[in-house]
């Protein structure tokens, strides 16, 4: 099977996570999109769909599936996405597809993350994925300034502009032995929207997409 089959595979797979009647908390990305596809077949069995990204929301209207905004919504019993590296404990890396603080957002709103993610993004330590940070302009130098102090190398993210009007730096070199600690760590640097480190998010399922068929790992 190649990549693209088995983002299908695990696009459907996530259907047995869908809480019927409820609002499901959808991301955003490739994999996210087979899913997308897959809950259109069942449509008439929810309520609706918070989502992580212009892109998603287009694509789920598309499909005739109602998008409710983040803020109608107090709760939501699961959110399903993708994930750019996923470890063995459910930290992941996030924000190859920019939508990053959205999709924090709405993990937050949500009981339990199920990623879905073909079996190329499963490691033993995040960071061989540039970690993707969404950074208020006037930020950027000083942010990257303090990524190499830690030993890891800045890029601006050329001719990108979040949902949210800002930049996204990608940070390679970093080894994230505590995905946890360097969440929090980043997150209190002045300028900094969000970091790509799902720790205190992170996943509590992961539905794997392997060559031998779904393998289910939870955290
Ligand atoms: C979007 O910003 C990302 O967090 C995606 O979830 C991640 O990049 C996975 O995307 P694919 O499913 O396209 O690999």
């Amino acid at each position: 099977m190649n990549q693209d089959e088995l983002k299908a595979l695990v696009g459907k797979a996530a259907l047995a996570h869908v809480v019927e009647g409820s609002i499901v908390g959808v991301g955003t990305g490739s994999t996210v999109n087979c899913f997308i596809d897959a809950l259109a077949t069942i449509k008439g069995r929810i309520k609706g769909a918070v989502s992580s990204s212009e892109r998603s929301t287009e694509r789920l209207r598309l499909h005739g599936i109602h998008v409710f905004e983040a803020g109608e919504v107090e709760h939501l019993p699961v959110y399903i996405d993708g994930a750019d590296e996923i470890d063995h404990r459910g930290h992941m890396i996030k924000g190859g597809g920019a939508a990053l603080t959205r999709e924090k957002i709405v993990a937050d709103l949500a009981e339990r993350f199920v990623c879905i993610a073909d079996e190329s993004k499963l490691v033993q330590v995040l960071g061989r994925f540039p970690l993707p940070v969404e950074v208020i302009p006037m930020a950027l130098p000083q942010v990257a300034r303090r990524f190499a102090a830690l030993g890891g190398q800045a890029r601006v993210r050329a001719g990108v502009v979040t949902d949210n009007g800002q930049a996204i730096l990608d940070v390679a070199g970093l080894s994230i032995t505590d995905p946890l600690a360097m969440e929090q760590e980043v997150n209190q640097w002045p300028g900094v929207v969000s970091v790509g480190i799902f720790a205190r998010h992170r996943a509590r399922v992961c539905l794997l997409g392997t060559a031998q068929g779904v393998k289910t790992l939870t955290f």
